[in-house]
This record gives C-alpha cells, sequence and structure tokens, in this order.
C-alpha cells in the first residue's frame, strides 16, 4: 500500500464508524476482526461511552488497564484502601506487602510541607530591568484586580494568588517572567491558573500601551502554569526500631537495614541508578494518581525536576540509620486534584476517590507519597535479598500461561514445574505442548 493511501484529510469529521473503517481498511489484513475487537471494548452503556469520547479527540474506543486494589494501607494511623491503574505486574503485590510490613511497625507518617502552586507569564521588551521593575511594582495590584470575577470562588475557598514577582534572566536579554504563586485548594487548578495568567498578561499589556504609547515594545510570549511545583510538597516517612525490620530472606535485620541504606545512598549518587530507583517510586504514584483521574505525566516531570534541583539527578527517597532507628522517607512535589477535572468526570476516578473516602487534595498527596515510598521500599527489599526476578518471574509466568490458554490444571502443574527453573515464553510454550501431547510429563521434568 503507498504512503498516500494512509494519509487523509478531514479524519476528526468522521463518526466513529468510519474512523474505525478507515483504521480498519487501511492497517489490518483481516478489517472485520478489528472493527469486532475496537467495538468489543465500548462501554455497553451509550451514554458512559459518551463521556470517555469526550475526554479525548478522535477515539475509537476504550484502551482497557488493570483497575487494582491495594490494601491495609496505614497512614497517619487511618487504614487506607489504594486504588491502582497499572499495567506492570508485582507492582500492586508489593505495594500491598510493603503496606502490609509497614502496618505492623506503625505505619507511614506524612505531612504536606507546602501547596503553592505556579504560573509564569512570559514576555519581553526592550527597556531596561529598572524602568520594567519599576512599572510591574506601580501596577500589580492594578493588574491582579482585573482577575478579580476569576479569583473570587477561589478566593472564598482560601485560595487564589498568594505571591508575584518578576524575574530577570541574565542569560537572556529583553526577556523577563512574571512569576506567580497560588493555592487551588482542592483542585488541580490548571484551568484557574491559565486563565488567571492570560487576564493579568492582557491588562499587562493593556496599561503598558496607555503608559508608554507608541514607544511600547512589550510582547506576551505565552502565559501557562509551570508543572514544576517544588513548593507543593509531601512527605511520607517509616521509622522503627533496626531488629523490627525482622529477618529477610537470609539477612539478619542488621544486615537488611545497613543493605538497604547502602541501596539508597548509591541511588543519591549515581544518576543511573537514581533513574531506575525513582521510576520504581512513580510505578506505585503514577497507579494512584492515574486512578484518581490526575495528571501523571505532569506528576513525574516535576517529581524528576526535583529530583535533579541541586544540578545532580538522585534519588528521591532517603534513608538514615541513627541510634539503633531505621528511618526512610521520601519528600516529594505533588500538584493533585480532588474536584474538577477528569477527577469527577471520570466514573472509575470517582470511584476510586470513594474508595479512598473522598480525601482532600492534601490527603490525596499524603496517600499518594506512602504508596511512593511503599513501592520504593518493597523493590528495595527485594533488590537486596531474594533479587527482582523472583516476584516478577512468578507474575510473568502467570501471564504467558493466560495468554497460552492455559487450564486451571495446567497452570497448577507449570506452576509447580517453573519453581526453580527458568522462566521464558519458549519453556512455558514447550512444557504445554509436551503437557498437551502427553499429561504424564506434568509431574516429571
Ligand atoms: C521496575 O518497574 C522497578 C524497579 O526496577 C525499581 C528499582 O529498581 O528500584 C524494580
Amino acid at each position: 500500500m503507498s504512503m498516500s493511501n494512509k494519509t487523509i484529510k478531514g479524519f476528526s469529521k468522521l463518526n466513529k464508524k468510519r474512523k474505525i473503517e478507515w483504521i480498519a481498511e487501511n492497517f489490518h489484513e483481516d478489517p472485520d476482526s478489528i472493527i469486532e475487537l475496537l467495538a468489543s471494548f465500548w462501554h455497553p452503556d451509550e451514554s458512559q461511552q459518551k463521556i470517555l469520547d469526550g475526554f479525548s479527540e478522535n477515539t475509537i474506543s476504550n484502551f482497557a488497564m488493570p483497575y487494582c486494589i491495594a490494601p491495609n494501607f496505614i497512614i497517619n494511623k487511618k487504614a487506607y484502601t489504594i486504588p491502582m491503574v497499572i499495567e506492570e505486574s508485582s507492582v500492586v503485590a508489593a505495594a500491598s506487602a510493603a503496606a502490609k510490613f509497614w502496618m505492623k511497625r506503625g505505619g507511614f507518617r506524612a505531612t504536606v510541607i507546602n501547596t503553592l502552586k505556579v504560573g509564569q507569564i512570559h514576555l519581553t521588551c526592550d527597556q531596561d530591568e529598572n524602568e520594567i521593575r519599576k512599572f510591574f511594582e506601580e501596577n500589580k495590584h492594578k493588574f491582579k484586580s482585573s482577575c478579580k470575577e476569576l479569583l473570587k470562588n477561589m478566593e472564598s475557598r482560601g485560595g487564589g494568588i498568594k505571591n508575584i514577582g518578576l524575574v530577570i534572566f541574565k542569560e537572556e536579554n529583553e526577556y523577563f517572567q512574571i512569576r506567580m504563586a497560588f493555592e487551588t485548594c482542592d483542585s488541580m487548578g490548571a484551568n484557574f491558573i491559565n486563565s488567571v495568567l492570560e487576564c493579568y498578561a492582557k491588562e499587562f499589556i493593556d496599561t503598558h500601551i496607555k503608559v508608554y504609547g507608541e514607544k511600547s515594545r512589550l510582547q506576551i510570549i505565552m502565559c501557562i502554569l509551570s508543572n514544576y511545583t517544588p513548593e507543593c510538597l509531601v512527605r511520607s516517612e517509616v521509622c522503627c526500631p533496626i531488629e523490627e525490620l525482622g529477618e529477610v530472606a537470609d539477612l539478619t535485620a542488621l544486615q537488611f537495614a545497613y543493605k538497604f541504606k547502602k541501596a539508597v545512598r548509591i541511588a543519591e549518587i549515581d544518576p543511573y541508578r537514581a533513574t531506575t530507583h525513582n521510576k520504581g517510586i512513580y510505578n506505585g504514584i503514577d497507579a494512584v494518581v492515574l486512578a484518581t483521574g490526575n495528571d501523571f505525566r505532569a506528576i513525574e516531570a516535576c517529581g524528576h525536576t526535583y529530583a535533579c534541583r541541586d544540578g545532580h539527578y538522585r534519588s528521591l527517597s532517603h534513608c538514615t540509620i541513627e541510634e539503633g532507628i531505621f528511618k526512610f522517607w521520601l519528600e516529594i512535589p505533588m500538584a493533585l486534584g480532588t474536584v474538577g477535572g477528569l477527577t469527577n468526570l471520570h466514573p472509575l476516578a470517582r470511584i476510586s476517590l470513594e474508595i479512598l473516602e473522598n480525601p482532600s487534595s492534601r490527603e490525596l498527596m499524603m496517600i499518594t507519597a506512602s504508596v511512593g515510598l511503599a513501592q520504593n521500599f518493597a523493590a528495595l527489599k527485594s533488590l537486596i535479598s531474594t533479587g527482582i526476578q523472583k516476584g516478577h518471574m512468578k507474575m510473568h509466568l502467570s501471564n504467558v500461561l493466560h495468554q497460552l490458554k492455559a487450564t486451571e490444571q495446567e497452570f497448577m502443574l507449570a506452576m509447580d514445574h517453573f519453581r526453580d527453573k527458568i522462566i521464558s515464553h519458549k519453556a512455558v510454550r514447550d512444557f504445554l505442548n509436551k503437557l498437551r501431547i502427553d499429561p504424564s510429563k506434568g509431574s516429571v521434568d
């Protein structure tokens, strides 16, 4: 098929059926089967499907992901059951195991350090630094008043603009930035922040033209929130006397504690290890962020920037052993919302918030950070004791068996057979094939 057949004008104007037909005709050898498959993932309730379609453009089906539960999280003495959306096997099992481990040792202690979000107006102007600063200082409250209507609601809930400053970058001539700190209460606040910025910028430029007339050569480059929110910060911590850690595989509690601390230290100094270490943290965080209808790309981007705030990419978690006390904690920026956006629109996000007993955004920050810490603890615990593959491979075996449509009996025999063997797709297929030809092979090597 030539390239030209695979481009299309006006795809967005086609109805869903025609969009699917075009995909089927152009990208599948058996168009009927792909049409059937895509349709099989539609929600049976048309009104629910309409809601899902509305989240994006050119929607042709729903992409299913496992919606899972990690129970037994004790956070600030309260028990939580955590909804998680994740496709990676063993993440939920690991989070649950870590939650259970710490449940017996006092649980997670979490605190919100601050909840400020950031918005930026980027502008160019050929005035010198002192002149633009004078203009800004003289008028900044007037600019803010022009956003009164937009701010009213948020201010009545205790939010709004908390700080406004002019930022000057020495490395770029004629470029200035107005940076604002916002409190957006329980909403993530992206639309609110962007609307306020645009309104503020308009008044800024209108006033500049009024004051400087012809000479005003000010240009707004863009107005947009920043996803870097180092002042929207949460901390979660676990700690216990070393001996309470107990034996882990063949490690004594003391050996485990020091090996664990060393593993965290490696991630504090080596960006290669830090990236994987932090990825493990986001295995848990992203899963909760997705389940609650928040923006996992924003949360991750922010965390990784924070991880290299001193110019060197480092671990987001830390560990100390002092006076016999093992302490492990995570400090992480996290701009989450529990009202507005997808949090209330997506039917499963709504259920997730119900399962979490309708937390405030502050509470959700503490829950999510604790899941990240649990995930990190579980990963390091495996890595420094049994190795990660033991648990992973068990889940992998189960996935391969499902894929090969193993019966319950075959499933049990395979689990037993591979207990002490290397698992690969081929090895599992060969095992099943042998078993299917001669069932007596299931009990022997
Ligand atoms: C795998 O998704 C995550 C881990 O690699 C994290 C880590 O190495 O700390 C197990």
